[in-house]
């Protein structure tokens, strides 16, 4: 391997298509267990590497040099070899301090909290210093050194203005569940998670459904990507770029979600949208039916509303992990709080608008198989809908008009 990146699991990376993107040099993912690190830094049989986790310190004795930053946060996330020596840098550093300017977040005299205790998390508590935070604070799961516990982090910080995420959790393939209730801490004005899989994670979302100003970690990645370059290389890469690297990756990752009453149109509109953009097309439903193995009206017969909404949840948290999908949901999927944080991670929900007087009712949907309870369904839920999408698109008219409306708004 002449350049790359190591860590121990690397399937939510993201890396090759960054560097695919930055320079024509070959980069690829290489996954070593703990066992083989040794082996793999002594025998240095690569000209530069990135390093993930949970390797970050791992490597650092193996090195013959290291940055000042580096040294400082006691984590190395790219190495060159020149001439068989090992020189150690943290352009995470670089990537985060970019990624919070970018976001406009305000770091100086606020209390920032940094959660996890890995290698990011010290690169985290070192860009806050240098932004001038008032105070940073370690919040860890077990008890250490140097950081509080959530308990304590509840108890005595919930006055903190800025959190900052560097745990693994809410990442794909575990996309469920955020690190911390962001209800314990009124006075937050800025999330910053390192979490680039999903694109938001549940932190993410949440925090922007109160408000506040939220971002995940993909900017970061790909601008300490480039700083990484620029060592690799020896070049330099504009601000620009970045963004224009951030924003095609970003791209290839985005879902259409389509979110309605049944028979508004979202299988029709969701397969031709697909042909169209080139993306997968996806049906929760179809989904439903082969994870219980039976046909939905069977599973309400059987297992009953709650039952079915169950199965449809684990569809979902499947279904919303993926990226560059066309996602058709059945029409009760976003009445749960959960299921729409997790459509929202990677996607874009448009909600198809079509007037009750349009819809139909079929035998096999069995919440809208007669008129009454379709009239039921959509006075219950018309507000719901709204208040979950992101986008409203009226389905009342030509098809192709709906499909325009969110191609345009999907791609500008
Ligand atoms: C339902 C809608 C159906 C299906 C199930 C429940 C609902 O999907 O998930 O019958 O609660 O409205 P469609 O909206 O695709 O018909």
């Amino acid at each position: 391997m002449e350049y790359g990146c190591i860590g121990e699991k690397l399937t939510h990376s993201f890396s090759k298509e960054i560097h695919a993107l930055l320079f024509d040099y070959d980069y690829k993912i290489k996954e070593i267990s703990k066992d083989k690190l040794c082996e793999f830094m002594t025998e240095k049989d690569f000209k530069a590497i990135n390093v993930t986790i949970p390797y970050k310190q791992d490597v650092i004795p193996y090195l013959d040099w290291i940055s000042d930053t580096a040294k400082a946060i006691g984590a190395v996330n790219t190495i060159v070899n020149r001439n068989g020596k090992l020189y150690g840098y943290n352009t995470d550093f670089s990537g985060m301090t970019a990624l919070i300017k970018r976001q406009g977040i305000e770091i100086k005299n606020k209390i920032v909290l940094v959660l996890g205790s890995g290698g990011t998390s010290k690169t985290a508590v070192a860009v806050a210093n240098i932004l001038g935070a008032r105070r940073v604070i370690r919040v860890s799961r077990t008890a250490k050194e140097d950081c509080i516990t959530y308990e304590e982090a509840y108890n005595n910080f919930a006055d903190a203005e800025v959190i900052i995420n560097t745990t693994p959790c809410g990442m794909y393939p575990n996309i469920i569940g955020e690190p911390i209730n962001l209800d314990g801490f009124p006075k937050i004005e800025a999330v910053v998670d390192a979490i680039y899989n999903p694109l938001s994670s549940n932190l993410v979302i949440k925090a922007k459904d109160k408000g506040i100003n939220a971002t995940g970690g993909l900017y970061m990645l790909v601008a300490q990507a480039a700083v990484a370059a620029e060592l690799f290389i020896d070049t330099t890469v504009s601000e620009e770029k970045i963004y224009d690297v951030y924003k095609k990756i970003v791209a290839t990752k985005r879902n259409i979600v389509l979110a309605g009453m049944p028979s508004c149109g979202k299988s029709t509109i969701g397969k031709r949208l697909a042909k169209e953009l080139n993306m997968q097309f996806i049906d929760t439903d179809e989904k439903i039916v082969k994870l219980a193995g039976k046909p939905i009206s069977q599973i309400f017969e059987d297992l009953g509303e709650d039952g079915f909404r169950d199965i449809e949840s684990q569809a979902i948290v499947t279904v919303a992990a993926k990226q560059n999908c066309i996602i058709a949901t059945g029409g009760g999927a976003v009445l749960r709080e959960q299921n729409v944080t997790l459509l929202k991670g990677n996607g874009t929900i448009y909600f198809i608008d079509r007037p009750l007087e349009l819809l139909i009712t079929t035998n096999d949907r069995p919440l809208s198989s007669n008129r009454d309870d379709l009239i039921k369904r959509y006075n219950e839920r018309y507000d719901i809908y709204c208040n979950t999408a992101d986008r409203k698109i009226k389905n009342d008219g030509e098809i192709k008009s709906v499909i325009d409306a969110i191609k345009e708004d999907f791609l500008k």
